[in-house]
């Protein structure tokens, strides 16, 4: 009893204070926007950038759109300072964030609390977060003070990793950060993760002590504030602040994007800021809590339907079952992706008719088709029986590769399974593979502004794949023929026949060799592991051809220029490398662009592979937020002994028996390279090249 007495008095007396403490008049700095509706609607908020508030009150600063800025402040500055020169009053402020990011696991750059001497930014998105440029960072006339709750990990300005919480004083680059977390609630002061980009509300408060001079942010995923901090940072801000000064929230988007919200804030000078209750603030758009008896009623009837709709399907396995005898083996049923029936497809094929060929195989044959029901445009890839390649090797392609989601991927729409014949469904992509624009005399070719937005477009696609999904996918097979483009030229990675799946932080096993000669990384025939970095050596060669509209390996060229690559590496020793840029874009290209892709395809054909960019950067470097540096080492063309790295490409035939290689062997390569490469020029669907065993 004794502790609750003593409290009692103590309760009355804040209670009786005003919110706005005697020592600084005006204006009042208490705020309190639990939503943003009424702040809205008073001109309490002013937003720039893309911010804005949604019906329920939600302010929402990025949408889920690459490069943005959003800010939203306080309109009018709030008096920090007594005096021109006096000290910085304490304040404090409490909010509740969230981050949904495009792809679950990774996070397009991030959110700030921001006290600044100015709102009007002349800023940077991605890692500037939309306060600062490169120019004025760390510049202490921009009397900037942040909170950045960063989901992105930037070498650059040092951060610790891709879910952090940092203090930035005039800079970015932090003066002091901790992975996000928070410490559990009771005694044992237990320290939990806490993941910024899970989408979910996190409280967030910020305190700063004017005679202690420190700074503590605490978090957590509920309204409880944990009695200790996740960072405490020691700093009289009397020098950064101004007396008045402006408050707000700000973020960014880079290349890959979140959607940053802020659904409740509240701020005061000399005080507590008044506490926020996460369970009355709007809820996220499309999070919207269901009121029980809802909840319930529609979990009812979810439940019927479900049961009618396994009923019917039980029914309809069994009557196919005897009609067809058509057996549904237990691994089909693990499958997550829609399974087509037969009729549906040949109806949408029009009975896999020749007039809807697209492309053709080894092992099969893609038809253009038009969906029945849907009317939705489909290619239909056909395993034919004759193929030696069993159908267990494209269970691995159905099941996961299904689940992959990304804009620039060709998505895997499902399947059917009729006797020995398989039959794989993608998304139609109406205008081809790009090999089709670059090379022999094409009938039509792509801009630079084209290319390079295709470029950009498919790094993103296995920036996602290598750390995107939840285990990490090696391709084993980018190339221009590959990547197909959609009714918007957008480039989008095709072909995962290829594709390998092991978890996050383990070692890829060993695998047969498979990939296309010149797009092979060198190691791998050494070490029979495919890894990202032997996808960033193909992503080089891709790139190289892009930029030069040449093969990686041109046998119409001479001697000298047959390894492409070696050609740019000698022309960019000379200085000439713009020598090498296709002539079909006649002289009209952004040279920083071109000589970014040129130096970027030289650093990733790197003999050896750490030392190789990964995807991430590359992102980076292609999203201009940082310059490619020099290449100051040769790259391997297909002969890496000059780095005394890897084989002689004689040496990589002999020790590798073209039984052991995959399809597309060295061997098979040389021996016909004309037949290969007129199938890899003509297909359109190049999910049938690669690995063709038409050679
Ligand atoms: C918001 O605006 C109203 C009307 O303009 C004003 O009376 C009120 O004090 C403002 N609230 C805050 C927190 O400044
Ligand atoms: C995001 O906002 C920008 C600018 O308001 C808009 O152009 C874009 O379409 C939006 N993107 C999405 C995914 O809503
Ligand atoms: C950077 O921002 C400052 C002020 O915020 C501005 O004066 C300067 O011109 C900007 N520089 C660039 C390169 O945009």
């Amino acid at each position: 009893m004794a502790p609750l007495l003593v409290l009692l008095p103590l309760l009355v007396s804040l209670s009786s204070v005003p919110p706005s403490s005697s020592s600084s008049q005006d204006p009042a700095a208490d705020l309190f926007f639990p939503g943003f509706r009424r702040a809205a609607a008073a001109g309490n908020i002013t937003l720039s950038g893309v911010a804005e508030i949604d019906g329920r009150g939600v302010l929402r600063l990025t949408n889920e759109t690459g490069r943005l800025m959003g800010h939203a402040f306080y309109p009018s500055p709030l008096r920090f300072k007594s005096s021109p020169d006096g000290g910085v009053s304490s304040f404090s402020a409490s909010f509740v964030l969230a981050v949904v990011p495009e792809y679950p696991k990774l996070g397009g750059h991030g959110l700030a609390f921001v006290v600044s001497a100015a709102r009007d930014f002349r800023a940077l998105p991605s890692q500037y977060l939309g306060l600062l440029n490169a120019s004025d960072m760390g510049n202490s006339s921009n009397h900037l003070f942040a909170v950045e709750f960063d989901t992105v990990q930037d070498f650059e300005f040092g951060d610790i990793n891709d879910n952090h919480v940092g203090i930035d004083i005039n800079s970015l680059v932090s003066n002091a950060s901790a992975p996000a977390a928070y410490y559990a609630a009771g005694d044992d002061l237990t320290k939990l993760d806490l993941n910024l980009k899970s989408g979910r509300a996190i409280q967030a408060w910020v305190d700063y002590d004017s005679s202690e001079k420190v700074i503590n942010v605490t978090i957590a995923p509920s309204s409880v504030k944990p009695k200790k901090p996740i960072l405490s940072f020691n700093v009289d801000l009397s020098p950064i602040f101004r007396e008045f000064m402006y408050v707000g929230f700000s973020a960014s988007t880079g290349l890959l994007a979140s959607s940053h919200y802020v659904m409740g804030w509240s701020f005061c000078i000399d005080g507590v800021a008044r506490a926020l209750e996460i369970s009355s603030l709007p809820p996220l758009p499309g999070a919207e809590k269901k009121h029980p008896h809802t909840a319930l009623a529609i979990g009812i009837s979810v439940l019927s339907v479900v049961l009618v709709v396994s009923a019917v399907l039980l029914a309809v396995v069994i009557v196919r079952r005897i009609k067809n005898a058509d057996v549904v083996e237990e691994w089909e049923l693990e499958i997550g992706p829609h399974r087509f029936s037969y009729q549906e497809l040949k109806q949408a094929t029009n009975g896999f008719k020749e007039k809807q060929l697209l492309g053709q195989g080894g092992f099969g044959k893609v038809y253009r088709g038009t969906l029945p029901s849907s009317k939705i445009q489909v290619a239909v890839k056909r395993i034919s029986h004759e193929s030696k390649q069993g159908l267990r090797e494209f269970v691995s392609e159905i099941s996961s590769i299904g689940r992959l989601r990304h804009r620039n991927l060709v998505q895997l729409l499902g399947w059917c399974r009729k006797r020995g014949d398989l039959l794989l469904v993608y998304e139609y992509m109406a205008n081809g593979s790009l090999d089709m624009y670059l090379f022999d005399e094409p009938k039509a070719t792509l801009v630079w502004e084209q290319r390079f937005r295709i470029v950009k477009g498919v790094a993103s696609g296995l920036l996602y794949l290598h750390e995107g999904y939840e285990q990490v996918v090696i391709h084993r097979d980018v190339k221009s023929s590959n990547v197909l483009l959609d009714d918007e030229l957008n480039g989008r990675l095709g072909d995962f026949g290829l594709a390998r799946l092991y978890d996050h932080g383990s070692n890829p096993g060993t695998t047969r060799v498979v990939g296309t000669l010149g797009y092979l990384a060198p190691e791998t025939p050494r070490t029979g592991k495919a890894s990202a970095s032997s996808d960033m050596f193909a992503f080089g060669a891709f790139l190289l051809e892009v930029a030069c509209g040449r093969r990686p390996i041109d046998h119409e060229a001479g001697p000298e220029e047959l390894v492409l690559v070696d050609l740019v590496w000698e022309r960019y020793k000379e200085g000439r490398v713009l020598d090498l840029v296709d002539r079909k874009l006649q002289g009209e290209y952004n040279e920083g662009e071109v000589m970014a892709v040129l130096k970027l395809g030289l650093l990733c054909s790197n003999c050896n592979p750490t030392e190789r960019p990964t995807m991430r950067q590359v992102v980076r470097y292609l999203d201009g937020e940082v310059d490619v540096p020099e290449v100051a080492t040769a790259p391997s063309g297909y002969d890496c002994t000059k780095a005394g790295q890897g084989h002689r490409f004689e040496d990589f035939q002999l020790s590798f028996p073209s039984s052991s290689f995959d399809k597309m062997s060295s061997t098979s390569f040389m021996a016909n390279r004309d037949a290969s490469f007129a199938s890899l020029s003509t297909s359109p669907i190049s999910i049938l090249n690669g690995r063709g065993e038409s050679a």
